[in-house]
């Protein structure tokens, strides 16, 4: 069978070299000439753990290739992935340009019967819609099949995902087109769901609104908790034990990030909206979260004041660790409150740095070392809880800084430890140390 993947973006190009690690033969195709320049030499546009090696070795054993060339990855595929961007439009709806183009293009260079999975978080109804154009443009007697497969992957977990998902969703009205999805993805032995097409893309949206709902409720909770004197870490432990509520996604910080949350919860209250069901819940939800992304900033100025002049170390740029990504990033709206403030900022990151620096530019100081970034500072602000800034020891900190001021934004500390050094420590939903 050979598999063609539209998209090397961190859903396309894990799913195209994850396939070839499988053993298929893999095309991957896309429109942007430098990325497919990159990934022939073995050089991944995306950093992601794991992902170098796996293409390389793919690549040597010729199971996958790229092509900027549609004509090229469509042809003759039995089976094709679409996987491109569905950024957000400025009314909060997905935008569908690449998908409907990647349909087009599929209609036009197809030459055989296929079958077109829809990986794109794409509102319900949109694998209807790419079928129509595959249909209006397609050549005489061709059929193909439209199916909506979900992708739940993680960003910098997204091979171990791939390899180790908890389901994998097949939606489609052709009981042979789920066939022949169910096949290639059989050996990973992962359980398969299958349902019709809306369905299926009604599931994304619902796993990861729901998903956003666990983080802002526990935030809720974290803030209630300030105010009572509770400890946000003992109350998610305490209620994560009922393995109704099970303990993932409890984990109380300023807020999630990301190319995926923030979109998809607003692209599904637009949805709801246009059914005439306002998604109140998640409409709190999303409230919530952006209150959430500027309680650093909030917190600092309870404490000090003004922020006028004050030198503050930003810790961890990325939306989470093990990425570089900053999109949707409490660091943006952290960074952008402290200038406004007249703070003067140094922002460290282990790997986003590149990305920052094209976000930022010159408006702050960049440190590639963690140890620089805090020495002098008068505030440091913990954002991402890469592995190192979680573990850095407690006591180098009155080392590098006067007075030791630490808002940690992810909770890295437990209180107890802090206590035994002479820091200001402010944190989320528990109690502040002075
Ligand atoms: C998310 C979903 O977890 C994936 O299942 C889904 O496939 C993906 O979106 C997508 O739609 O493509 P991702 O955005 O990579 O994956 O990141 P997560 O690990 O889910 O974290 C999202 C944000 O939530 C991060 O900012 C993280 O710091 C925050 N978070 C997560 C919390 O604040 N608390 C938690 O307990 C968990």
């Amino acid at each position: 069978m050979k598999i063609a993947v539209a998209g090397t973006g961190y859903v396309g190009l894990i799913t195209g070299v994850c396939l070839a690690e499988m053993g298929h033969v893999v095309v991957c195709t896309d429109i942007r000439e430098d990325k497919i320049q990159m990934l022939q030499s073995g050089c991944s546009p995306v950093y992601e753990p794991g992902i170098a090696p796996m293409l390389k070795k793919n690549l040597q054993a010729g199971r996958i290739r790229f092509t900027a060339d549609p004509e090229i990855a469509y042809n003759d595929a039995d089976l094709i992935f679409i996987a491109v961007g569905t950024p957000e439009n400025p009314d909060g709806t997905a935008n569908l340009d690449h998908v409907y183009e990647a349909a087009y293009t599929i209609g036009l260079c197809l030459n055989q019967d296929s079958v077109v999975c829809t990986k794109s978080t794409v509102p319900v109804g949109t694998n209807e819609r790419i079928s129509e154009i595959i249909h209006s443009v397609q050549h005489d007697g061709i059929k193909v099949h439209p199916v909506s497969t979900p992708e739940f992957l993680r960003e910098g977990n997204g091979i171990y995902d791939f390899f180790h998902g908890d389901r994998i969703i097949i939606g489609t009205e052709s009981a042979e087109a789920a066939r022949v999805v169910e096949q290639v993805f059989l050996p990973l032995k992962i359980p398969i769901i299958k349902t019709d097409t809306r369905s299926a893309e009604m599931i994304k949206y619902a796993s990861n609104a729901f998903l956003a709902t666990k983080i802002s409720f526990i935030n809720e909770i974290a803030a209630i908790c300030e105010k009572v004197g509770a400890n946000i870490e003992e109350v998610a432990y305490g209620i994560g034990k009922d393995e109704r509520i099970n303990p993932q996604f409890l984990k109380a910080g300023i807020g999630y990030g990301g190319s995926c949350f923030p979109k998809d919860t607003k692209a599904l209250v637009q949805i709801a909206g246009n059914v005439q069901h306002p998604f109140e819940l998640l409409e709190s939800v999303i409230k919530v979260n952006n209150r959430q992304q500027a309680i650093a900033v909030k917190k600092a100025k309870e404490l000090l004041g003004s922020l006028l002049g004050k030198r503050v170390a930003v810790l961890g740029l990325a939306f989470k660790p093990d990425t570089d990504d900053l999109r949707e990033s409490a660091s943006l709206i952290i960074v952008k409150a402290l200038l406004a403030e007249g703070a003067s900022v140094i922002g460290y990151d282990p790997i986003a740095t590149e990305n920052a620096k094209k976000i930022f530019g010159q408006t702050i100081e960049f440190s590639d070392n963690l140890q620089t970034a805090i020495l002098q500072a008068e505030l440091a602000i913990i954002v991402t809880e890469w592995d190192h800034i979680k573990h850095f020891p407690l006591e180098k900190y009155p080392t590098l800084m006067k007075n030791p001021i630490i808002i940690d934004g992810r909770n890295c500390y437990s209180l107890a430890d802090v206590r035994k050094h002479p820091i200001t420590y402010i944190s989320i939903g528990r109690a502040s140390i002075h």
